[in-house]
């Protein structure tokens, strides 16, 4: 398919040092196919031979001086609305490396579940680390079907 790219980007507009063009919070994500996608599997029947699509967040960050003010919040709130704009999407997911909790605890928060965990599934200088998957439900949980 077309890879579909979005990112969001947040600038402090009231810098005193008027450096207001500096990106303090970004998100990016991209849309894929569902049947083509790792959690195919998690969907159902539907998913699997039809063309309905998922949000996968690639990246995701805020600047640490600016951190803990709602910024990311804001940018997952903003991938959610993009997704619910999709007619054919049914979830949002990505994948956090299991100690960080900053990320997992924002996720939690927003309503995002924990549907795996992947052992191994980083790899940072020659260590393993596993990751959760975690996913929202743009359609609601009704499609979830097996697991
Ligand atoms: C994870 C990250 C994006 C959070 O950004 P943020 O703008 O500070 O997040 P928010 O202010 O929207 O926080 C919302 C909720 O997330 C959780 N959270 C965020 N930072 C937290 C921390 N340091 N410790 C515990 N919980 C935290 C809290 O539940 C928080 O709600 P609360 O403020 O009511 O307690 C940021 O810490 C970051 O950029 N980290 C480095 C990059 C990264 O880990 N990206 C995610 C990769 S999957």
């Amino acid at each position: 398919m077309d890879v579909t790219l979005c990112h969001g980007g947040v600038v402090d507009s009231n810098r005193p040092d008027g450096r207001c063009d500096e990106l303090i919070g970004f998100v990016t994500a991209r849309v894929v196919f569902a049947k083509e996608s790792e959690i195919v599997d998690l969907l159902g029947y539907d998913s699997a031979k039809s063309d309905q699509t998922l949000v996968y967040i690639l990246t995701l960050g805020v600047v640490d001086t600016y951190r803990k003010l709602g910024i990311a919040s804001s940018l997952i709130k903003e991938v959610i609305k993009y997704a619910s704009s999709i007619s054919t999407c049914r979830a949002v997911y990505l994948h956090v490396i299991s100690y960080n909790n900053p990320a997992i605890f924002l996720y939690k928060k927003m309503s995002f579940k924990c549907i795996r965990r992947l052992q191994g599934f980083y790899l940072i200088n020659g260590q393993h680390y596993d990751s959760y998957l975690f996913m929202y439900y743009v359609m609601g949980d009704d499609l979830l079907a097996h697991h």
